[in-house]
């Protein structure tokens, strides 16, 4: 498959389409914007997309090269056009320092909006001092929150040292991902690249992610979700949960996860869950052509999920499990178990599937570790199959 064009080429491809169908486009630029990454474009920002989405016509919005310092920005909805662009060859940066704010940039209640290119540099940095020297900070600010949306597509974009998650995609539904660089240092907390809650019909693929938590994980509510053709690591790898948190809870289906390459994280595929009552489920979750370098632990299920010992110890997990295959994983363990299913001793985990598995662990032979899973093996099992 061929990789997605970079973004700032298909900004300039864009700009030409767009000049020649004479498609309004409203630069931040006009509306008072400064590339000087200091003054706050934010309501220049705002005014360039309130004429973008008011339009009657499909429009362009473009934010064209240099810093632009955003203090934060809510790009909200309805529109009057469903066939909106952003074209984004400049960076936006949010500002020195920390503050109470949980979202810098936001979309809501938006529908029909293609965006190109763009980088978005949350400068983090402060806040993970703050953090790392235990001292009473801010929760953190997600970097791009994508919420209550339909019909997005990010083309190329660059997502670089978040406060706590790079992207969030919650209650939405037709969301693309495609070739976006997703970078955090690797001891970054909560930096997770793309995290999925409440929505449906999302793709992700020919993406690269270094973070410092999940390169994605997928929450309560999370269906029909398309991920191929991804590069991880460093980072906790892909993680359908934490689920289970709450006793009333949506459940998770229809996920594929595929070609994915897992380079020195702590996880490969996992799947986790607390260890106390939840109504919750996760069913038709298939894991395929996935590679593993140096991978601490590649594939987990773990259904004792149980921080501090605190409101679980000696429960049991509500989530079902159900539907799950683990097909063609190959490559090296950094730790000798290197397949663990840990399922719920109330609800086994059922129709588990593992087919050519081959993983090493240096040059002694990788083990696996079942309980309360059942399921079928076959081709190649390294390790033995604990079924
Ligand atoms: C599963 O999700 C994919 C998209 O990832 C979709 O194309 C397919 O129709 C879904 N299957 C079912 C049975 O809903």
């Amino acid at each position: 498959m061929a990789q997605p064009l970079g973004g700032s080429v298909l900004a300039v491809l864009f700009l030409l389409a767009c000049s020649a169908m004479a498609m309004a486009a409203y630069n931040v630029v006009d509306f008072g914007a400064k590339p000087d990454g200091q003054t706050d474009s934010a309501k220049a920002f705002l005014a360039a997309w309130e004429a973008t989405c008011g339009a009657r016509k499909p429009a362009t919005m473009v934010v064209p090269a240099g810093r632009f310092l955003v203090s934060q920005a809510l790009f909200k909805g309805p529109c009057k056009n469903a066939g909106m662009k952003m074209v984004i060859q400049g960076t936006l940066v949010a500002p020195p320092g920390y503050s109470d704010i949980t979202q810098w940039i936001t979309l809501k209640y938006v529908e029909g909006l293609s965006v190109y290119g763009g980088t978005l540099d949350g400068r983090g940095q402060a806040l993970w001092a703050c953090k790392k020297a235990r001292r009473s900070c801010p929760y953190g600010a997600t970097s791009l929150t994508i919420g209550q949306s339909k019909n997005i597509l990010l083309s190329g974009i660059r997502l670089l040292n978040s406060e706590v998650f790079q992207m969030s995609i919650f209650s939405s539904t037709g969301v693309t991902v495609r070739g976006a660089t997703i970078t955090a240092p690797g001891d970054s907390p909560n930096t997770d690249g793309i995290h999925v809650q409440m929505s449906s019909s999302v793709t992700i693929r020919g993406s690269t992610m270094r973070t410092g938590d999940d390169c994605i994980s997928l929450g309560p509510g999370s269906a029909h979700v398309w991920i191929e053709n991804i590069k991880c690591g460093p980072g906790h790898g892909i993680s359908i949960g934490s689920l289970g948190n709450a006793a009333q809870e949506a459940g998770v289906q229809n996920i594929t996860v595929r070609s994915v390459a897992f380079t020195g994280t702590q996880n490969g595929l996992r799947i986790k869950t607390w260890g106390r009552p939840s109504n919750g489920y996760v069913k038709g979750i298939t894991f395929e052509h996935a590679v593993m370098s140096n991978v601490q632990n590649p594939i987990v299920v773990d259904q004792n999920y149980c921080p501090s010992n605190i409101n679980c110890p000696g429960q049991s997990s509500g989530i079902k499990i159900s539907q799950v295959n683990f097909h063609d994983v190959r490559g090296s363990s950094a730790t000798q178990v290197a397949m663990k299913l840990d399922c719920s001793p109330s609800n086994p985990c059922s129709e588990v599937s593992l087919k050519d598995i081959k993983l090493t662990y240096r040059n002694k032979q990788a083990q696996s570790y079942c309980r309360n899973v059942k399921g079928t093996a076959s081709g190649v099992m390294n390790p033995p199959s604990c079924l």
